[in-house]
C-alpha cells in the first residue's frame, strides 16, 4: 500500500472530512454486497423487492425479503473498517461526517455518532398511511404485512427503494461541497445520487480518496485510489492520518 503521509501531511483536527460508505465496508462482517459475484441482486430482482411498485403489488414478498435481511443483520458485528471510522471521528469531532448508503446499522453499532443513513435503516419501518415510525423490535413481525398500531395502515421498511428520494440530500450537499477530504469506501459508484457525490466533492475543491476491492465506476473522480479490503486498508490509513 502506498504511503499516504505525503497526501495527508496537512491533515489536522481542523480538516473537514466526509466519508461515504457502501455495502463493501460491511462485506467483511459477513453481509452480502449487491453487485459482486453472489451478491443480493444476483438472487433477487430489484423490481420485485426494492421499488415502491413492488410493495404495492406484493407487500408480503417485499416484507419477507427485509425480515430476512433484518434477522441476518442481528447476527453480524462491525469489522475493523467500521471501527477505524469511529477512531477518525474521535479525532476530528465535528469536522467528521459519515454518509452511508448501508441500511445494516453497523456504523451505529460500532459507535459512529455523526452519521446520515441516506438509504434508511433496516431496523426501522414506517406507516404508509400516517408516517409513524417504529423500531422493528417493537412490531409484531409474525404478521405477513405488519400493521400500524396507531392507524391500522400498512407498515413498510424504512429503506429507500429504487425510484425514491434518498434522505437528507440538502444536508449531504452542504457537507460534501464544504469538505476538504472526501473518502469513499466499498461502493461500486453505480447508484445515483450517491455515486455523484464524489464529483461534487472534487468540483468543490476537496481531495478525493477511494478504498474499494474493485475499481468503482466513478474512479475518474478519485484522486487517490487504494484497491483492496476496507477492513485491512482503512485502519492503517486512519493510523497515518491521525498521528
Ligand atoms: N472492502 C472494500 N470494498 C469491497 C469489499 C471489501 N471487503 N468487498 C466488496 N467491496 C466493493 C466491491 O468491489 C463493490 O465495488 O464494494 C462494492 C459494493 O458495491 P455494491 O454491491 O454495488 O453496493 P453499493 O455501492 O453500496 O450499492 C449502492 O445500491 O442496491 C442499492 O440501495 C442499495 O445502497 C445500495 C446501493
Amino acid at each position: 500500500m502506498a504511503n499516504l503521509s505525503a497526501v495527508f501531511m496537512n491533515i489536522t483536527k481542523e480538516s473537514k472530512i466526509v466519508v461515504l460508505t457502501g455495502a463493501g465496508i460491511s462485506a467483511e462482517s459477513g453481509i452480502k454486497t449487491f453487485r459482486d459475484a453472489g451478491g443480493l441482486w444476483e438472487n433477487y430482482n430489484v423490481e420485485d423487492v426494492a421499488t415502491p411498485q413492488a410493495f404495492d403489488s406484493n407487500p408480503i414478498l417485499v416484507w419477507n425479503f427485509y425480515k430476512e435481511r433484518y434477522k441476518q443483520s442481528k447476527t453480524v458485528s462491525p469489522n475493523p473498517a467500521h471501527y477505524a471510522l469511529v477512531e477518525l471521528e474521535d479525532y476530528l469531532k465535528d469536522n467528521f461526517f459519515l454518509i452511508t448508503q448501508n441500511v445494516d446499522g453497523l456504523h451505529n453499532v460500532a459507535g459512529t455518532k455523526r452519521i446520515i443513513e441516506m438509504h434508511g435503516n433496516l431496523t426501522e419501518c414506517f406507516c404508509i398511511n400516517c408516517n409513524a415510525k417504529y423500531k422493528l423490535e417493537k412490531i409484531n413481525l409474525a404478521q405477513d404485512i405488519p400493521i400500524c398500531p396507531k392507524c391500522n395502515g400498512y407498515l413498510r421498511p424504512n429503506v429507500v427503494w429504487f425510484g425514491e428520494m434518498p434522505y437528507h440530500l440538502n444536508k449531504i450537499d452542504t457537507l460534501v461541497s464544504q469538505c476538504n477530504y472526501f473518502i469513499v469506501v466499498g461502493t461500486s459508484g453505480i447508484v445515483y445520487p450517491a455515486a455523484g457525490l464524489l464529483q461534487l466533492a472534487k468540483y468543490s475543491g476537496a481531495k478525493t480518496i477511494g478504498i474499494n476491492l474493485e475499481k468503482p465506476a466513478n474512479i475518474y473522480s478519485i484522486d487517490y485510489f487504494y484497491q483492496g479490503k476496507a477492513g485491512e486498508i482503512l485502519p492503517k490509513l486512519v493510523k497515518q492520518w491521525i498521528i
